[in-house]
């Protein structure tokens, strides 16, 4: 009987406990874990939180299921280590599944472990990291996984928009386990060991007779290039671990926090001169958008948002005058920077995410319109690009626009233009701000005179020419004060830097409602 045990011998017993518990799976699962290219649930967190102030939280939780042979089954944690720390000197909660413990398997008390902190976070209003090893629902409790997932799930939705929420797959993630990563606001993947799917490859194979290995199907690069699942594809765990600590840097602790400001390192009014001469003469010539990004940007640093998947937008946080910005920008580097499906969803989820958290949105502009053709029409491109301006007139953040070069039509419209509430809109002398390009439009309103002219050629270049002239510019915009200023490019931190200032204290507010019902 412990109770009756002096003082001394009890702690030593506690000690004896927790050393069993600490140790996990045991040395040999632990060895399989490193020979898989996998660091251990306590090793990720060591690496994720600044040294020494991850305090671990209801260590002594134990299953207390008792079919197919758990009776006599000792499962570590129940296969999940759960608790609190600093991450940049800023308190984050997190849990880490540990795969050495039957495999990290989601019973009812691993998830009551995993709610417990959930709860926690929000309580506190610090974000919350859930680092993803597991088999998935532990078949032997029936029932009680499933509805420890139902739970997890519905903290995940009713933190959305409270606090930052961050999921790293750093093992399998099969079946409904994908739904809290999805459900979270950053989905990071670890290349090789990292997968996510809701059927495996042999359920396709029998089903739909589909060959196709894992790693294809669910891997890292898989959903970081062609689903958009993955915000984050990284190298390895030390890699993963590293790039969350960085985003956090980015993110305040919940939408009632103030934004975590960085020491101006640089100052904000420096002029970036390379940018006066970074588009090209000719308008279908390309250039690359983060150049723009990086230029204004504090050390030329971007924490950029889904690299991999729908290259023609690119979102990033960045900092400018030590204030951190949510960038959107068309990237005319791929397939001209035009708007398609992956590009509005990719664009609108994150101006939501910033406008949640009160980072104010930096559009830049360089838009030929959308993607025309069947393909994105029975992909929904109405529906998708109606997101866009959805996201944009919702968001109340200080909203700054700069148009590089082509806005026109719709997609004018929707890169948060002064219609969808931009506070400023800047254009630089290269902008073209217009209903269509100048051949298309001459093609349509001038057809007749084009095709009745002796030289038809000729004619068509004279009518483009002061289609041009007219509308390809910013002065006509700039006239009607449907943009602001027309700026020199080398300019455009400053101008940024100070209208950031300037909008600081920025408060608007929308109709008292619900929600809105975004076009999902
Ligand atoms: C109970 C599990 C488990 C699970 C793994 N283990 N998955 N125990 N429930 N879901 C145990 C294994 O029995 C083993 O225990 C230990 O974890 C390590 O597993 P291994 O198979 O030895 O590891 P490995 O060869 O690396 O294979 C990993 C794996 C495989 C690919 C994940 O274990 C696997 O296919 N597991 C089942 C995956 C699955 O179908 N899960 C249910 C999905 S349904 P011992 O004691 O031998 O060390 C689901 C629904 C969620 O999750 C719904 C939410 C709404």
């Amino acid at each position: 009987m412990e109770t009756k045990l002096p003082t001394e011998e009890k702690i030593r017993l506690f000690e004896q406990r927790k050393d069993a518990l600490m140790a996990m799976g045991g040395e040999k699962l632990v060895q399989k874990q490193h020979g898989a290219g996998k660091l251990t649930a306590r090793e990720r967190l060591d690496a994720l939180y600044d040294a020494g102030t991850f305090q671990e939280v209801q260590l002594f939780v134990k299953h207390r299921s008792t079919l197919f042979g758990l009776g006599e089954k000792e499962i570590p944690g129940d296969g999940v280590v759960t608790g609190f720390g600093l991450i940049n000197g800023r308190t984050v909660f997190a849990a880490a599944q540990d795969f050495t413990s039957a495999g990290g398997s989601l019973g009812e008390m691993h998830a009551k472990k995993i709610w417990k902190v959930m709860d926690m976070a929000v309580a506190a209003r610090k974000p919350f990291v859930a680092l993803n090893d597991s088999g998935g629902a532990r078949i032997q409790e029936g029932v009680p996984s499933l509805e420890g997932y139902g739970g997890i799930f519905y903290r995940n939705s009713l933190a959305s928009g409270y606090i930052p929420q961050i999921t790293a797959i750093m093992g399998p993630t099969a079946g409904g386990a994908v739904y809290s990563p999805a459900l979270t606001d950053f989905v990071f993947m670890v290349k090789k060991s990292g997968s996510m799917y809701i059927t495996g490859p042999e359920v396709i194979r029998a089903v739909i007779g589909e060959e196709v290995s894992q790693e294809e199907l669910g891997g890292a690069v898989a959903h970081a290039t062609k689903s958009g699942v993955c915000h984050f594809a990284t190298e390895s765990d030390a890699d993963c671990l590293a790039k969350i600590r960085t985003l956090l840097s980015f993110l305040p602790d919940s939408c009632q926090s103030p934004l975590p400001l960085a020491a101006a390192a640089e100052d904000p009014g420096r002029d970036v001169p390379e940018l006066d001469a970074l588009v090209p003469d000719r308008a279908n010539r390309a250039y690359d958008m983060k150049k723009v990004i990086a230029a204004v940007a504090d050390g030329g640093e971007l924490c950029e948002v889904h690299e991999l998947w729908a290259k023609n937008m690119v979102v990033a946080f960045v900092r400018i005058g030590g204030r951190p910005v949510g960038v959107i920008a068309n990237n005319p580097k791929h397939n001209a920077g035009v708007l398609d499906v992956a590009a509005s969803d990719k664009a609108s989820r994150f101006i939501r995410f910033c406008d949640a958290f009160n980072l104010p949105l930096l559009t830049f502009a360089d838009v030929p319109g959308y993607m025309p053709g069947t393909q994105q029409e029975w992909a929904g491109i109405i529906t998708h690009g109606a997101k866009l301006l959805h996201a944009y007139s919702e968001a109340t953040v200080p909203k700054i626009t700069v148009v590089t070069r082509k806005a026109y039509g719709g997609a004018y419209i929707a890169m948060c233009s002064k219609h969808l509430g931009a506070d400023y809109v800047m254009a630089w002398p290269t902008a073209e701000i217009a209903v269509m390009g100048a051949e298309g439009a001459c093609n349509i309103i001038y057809r007749r005179e084009i095709a009745e002219a002796p030289d038809p050629a000729a004619k068509r270049q004279e009518l483009v020419d002061s289609y041009e002239a007219q509308f390809n510019n910013p002065y006509f915009a700039a006239g009607l004060a449907t943009i602001d200023e027309v700026i020199r490019p080398r300019e455009t931190r400053r101008r940024i830097a100070t209208l950031l200032g300037a909008l600081e204290d920025k408060a608007e507010t929308r109709l008292p409602k619900k929600h809105n019902n975004i076009p999902l």
